[in-house]
């Protein structure tokens, strides 16, 4: 596969063309951002871990039944994937309270949830990413009301899966972050990445962060704690 001219650069990825119309090429970097890209750096080696635990996760979930956007493991950073256009929303499940939750309802980080949160935030960097209703969603015409049950159902699936599969592998999932695409003949897929850059991963014993936070919160030990997720579900 051809890689051709460079079609996006975000925060934590690039995206190429390739000579195949319906597919493109993620290259993952080890650039990283929080708050809405206020505080930036660097992570050596999370460009390589991200990309191998987002197409290990997606190959599960494909036989779990959620079409994803993977195709074929190109090399350390780079992935083939199916073309989409992203809806612009992120989809976030939470198991247990952290982060913006915690902050919002006064819940102090590691309450149990009853039952997994659904929450939508409007992809938009300029508003920073503002956290949207059923209504707003379909309000603003961003998915019809079919796509978006599609992506609950997904979006729970993925959760079910992922809390059952990591605890096996002593994590606990806390929340996440995901996002979808439409190909080009409007089928909803899972897209963009599944990664300690976008869940919220804590060692089942100690509840030791081992994800983003400890960049975002500075923490220390960021790279050995991507390097720990990597060596607990792929062995490497
Ligand atoms: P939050 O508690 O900051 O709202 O984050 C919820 C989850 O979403 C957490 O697993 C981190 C992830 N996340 C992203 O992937 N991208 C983002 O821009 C933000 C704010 C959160």
């Amino acid at each position: 596969m051809e890689k051709r001219e460079q079609l996006y650069e975000g925060k934590a990825k690039k995206v190429f063309k390739t000579d195949d119309e319906n597919l493109y090429i993620v290259s993952y970097k080890d650039d990283a951002t929080a708050f809405n890209g206020l505080k930036k750096g660097s992570i050596t080696g999370k460009g390589v871990v991200n990309n191998r635990l987002s197409n290990h996760f997606m190959k599960l979930l494909e036989k779990e039944g959620v079409p994803t956007h993977y195709v074929e493991e190109l090399n350390d950073r780079e992935t083939l994937v199916k073309k989409v256009k992203i809806v612009p929303l992120e989809v976030i499940v939470r198991n247990i309270a952290a982060g913006s939750l915690s902050k919002r309802l006064g819940l102090p980080e590691g309450t149990p949830m009853k039952l997994p949160v659904i929450e939508y935030c409007y992809k938009d960097d300029e508003l920073g990413d503002p956290m949207i209703n059923e209504y707003h969603i379909m309000a603003m015409d961003i998915c019809t009301k079919e796509e978006l049950d599609t992506i609950a159902d997904y979006a729970l699936r993925v959760n079910a899966f992922l809390l059952d599969y990591l605890k096996d592998k002593k994590i606990e999932l806390v929340d996440f972050k995901i996002e979808f695409g439409r190909t080009s003949d409007g089928t909803i897929i899972l897209a963009d990445e599944i990664s300690p850059d976008t869940c919220r991963f804590w060692d089942s014993d100690t509840h030791e962060k081992l994800d983003k936070d400890r960049f975002r919160r500075d923490l220390g030990g960021v790279e050995d704690a991507y390097a720990e997720v990597l060596r607990r579900l792929l062995g490497e």
